[in-house]
């Protein structure tokens, strides 16, 4: 038996003013978007901000259903947009944002294991690591360069 440690590099902002500017400008999209929230149910809105590489951004929000099963993650509209508009395109980066209805949340927020997947199908699809950069409602915002390191020994197309 051996063991392998399996490690990512997570990069630490102390606020969204330490981003670049094209970073930065993905939050200010993402956060003008969470007006946009269909979110009666949980009342924690979230929104996601896509940049593709031909340089245009696409933003998703979460939409919800009385089937609650049936509701959609801001992510996954906002792929699904960026797809669906531009379906030869890769996408570089993602950042992604909320507001809870009950409390203002300090700390970055992090994409649900059904958003991780999807992610990786359209990095896998393009051939091409996709950028995820989180953010409370304020505060630190992280950076991982690839869904890869959040969703480990993960399923793709590759292994079909
Ligand atoms: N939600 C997202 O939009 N993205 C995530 O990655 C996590 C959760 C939404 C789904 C639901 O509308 C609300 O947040 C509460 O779970």
């Amino acid at each position: 038996m051996k063991e392998r440690e399996l490690k990512f590099t997570l990069r630490v902002f102390d606020t969204v003013n330490e981003l670049s500017k094209e970073d930065a400008t993905l939050f200010v999209a993402a956060k003008n978007a969470l007006k946009d929230a269909y979110a009666p149910y949980s009342n924690f809105r979230v929104a996601a901000t896509v940049l593709l590489s031909n340089g245009k951004t696409v933003t998703g929000t979460n939409q919800e259903n009385a089937a609650f099963p049936v509701g959609i993650c801001a992510e996954g509209t906002a792929l699904s947009a960026a797809s669906a508009l531009y379906p030869d395109v890769a996408i570089s980066k993602i950042a992604i944002t909320i507001k809870s209805g009950k409390q203002i949340i300090k700390q970055p927020v992090a994409p649900c294991g059904v958003c991780r997947q999807r992610l990786l199908e359209y990095e896998t699809r393009f051939n091409q690591n996709i950028e995820i950069l989180l953010m409370g409602e304020e505060g630190e915002v992280y950076a991982v360069a690839t869904v890869k390191d959040i969703l480990p020994l993960n399923f793709s197309k590759n292994d079909l």
